[in-house]
């Protein structure tokens, strides 16, 4: 089977050996490495991707839900390509986020103001600094084996997904020093949606102690044109978004409720 590989990805074995002499595994992602090495890519056009070997794929990951579109949407790459022309980036405002802003807005009704960064990452690091300036306590609440990028938590404790009743306890016994609970509404290790009384006992139970609730919906945004909030009619105080809103491209954005 791996001779078949090899046989069959001979330049892929070439473009990984130059790799690996100046990256750690030969990419800057960790999770894209199977062994021996990975099939180096050279193009993708819709639910299809080309690697450097000549093999074809149907791509059923869609770059870890970035991708809705799938590859190279005609409408996205000409919408690049006129901007790219007149400059990619300026230390300056431009109309571009406000429209992107507005477009979010009007769709997740929980949100009246956005911030953009440049990952999900960094949206949920931004959105936890924001609850504890609000609250002026420290510790973060969140679920075992919840994801929300890479980055590591500091006072953080774990409540167990969808067991309602010892995150209430867990949530009271913390309530003098809780800043933030933060979820996200289908759990990405094994994809197991929230249960809707889950997050609305979230919901009211971060309401009553004054416990800022941060939705991650990085991944659950493709749910719903509002996100999995507008299904359940949940609103957080602070929502994460990232992945698609940057239609593939690396970008972030949290939000709260407040005008
Ligand atoms: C739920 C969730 N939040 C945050 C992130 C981090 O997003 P990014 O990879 O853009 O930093 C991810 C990434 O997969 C995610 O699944």
């Amino acid at each position: 089977m791996i001779g078949h590989f090899r046989k069959t990805h001979s330049r892929s074995e070439k473009f990984h050996r130059r790799a690996a002499r100046v990256m750690p595994g030969g990419d800057t992602r960790s999770v894209t490495y199977f062994d021996p090495y990975p099939c180096f890519m050279e193009s993708g056009s819709g639910c299809r991707m080309y690697d450097v070997d000549g093999k074809e794929y149907l791509d059923f990951l869609n770059n870890y839900t970035s991708l809705i579109l799938g590859h190279a949407h005609p409408r996205v790459v000409a919408r690049v390509c006129h901007q790219i022309e007149k400059g990619a980036v300026y230390p300056a405002p431009t109309e571009a986020q406000t429209v992107l802003a507005e477009v979010l807005i009007r769709r997740i009704p929980s949100l009246k103001k956005i911030r953009f960064c440049n990952s999900g990452t960094e949206a949920n690091i931004q959105a936890i600094r924001a609850a504890r300036a609000f609250t002026k306590r420290k510790r973060v609440i969140k679920v075992y084996r919840g994801y929300h990028g890479s980055f590591d938590f500091d006072n953080s404790i774990d409540i167990t997904f969808n067991d309602l009743e010892k995150a209430e306890n867990l949530i009271r016994e913390n309530r003098d020093e809780a800043a933030c609970v933060i979820i996200e509404p289908v759990l990405g290790k094994g994809m197991i949606p929230a249960s809707k009384d889950f997050l609305s006992g979230l919901r009211e139970i971060t309401a009553r102690y004054d416990i800022v609730f941060i939705l991650d919906e990085v991944v659950t945004f493709r749910l719903a044109p509002g996100g999995v909030q507008s299904l359940y009619k949940i609103e957080p105080d602070i929502t994460v978004l990232g992945k698609i809103i940057g239609g593939g491209f690396p970008v972030g954005a949290f939000g709260e409720e407040r005008t």
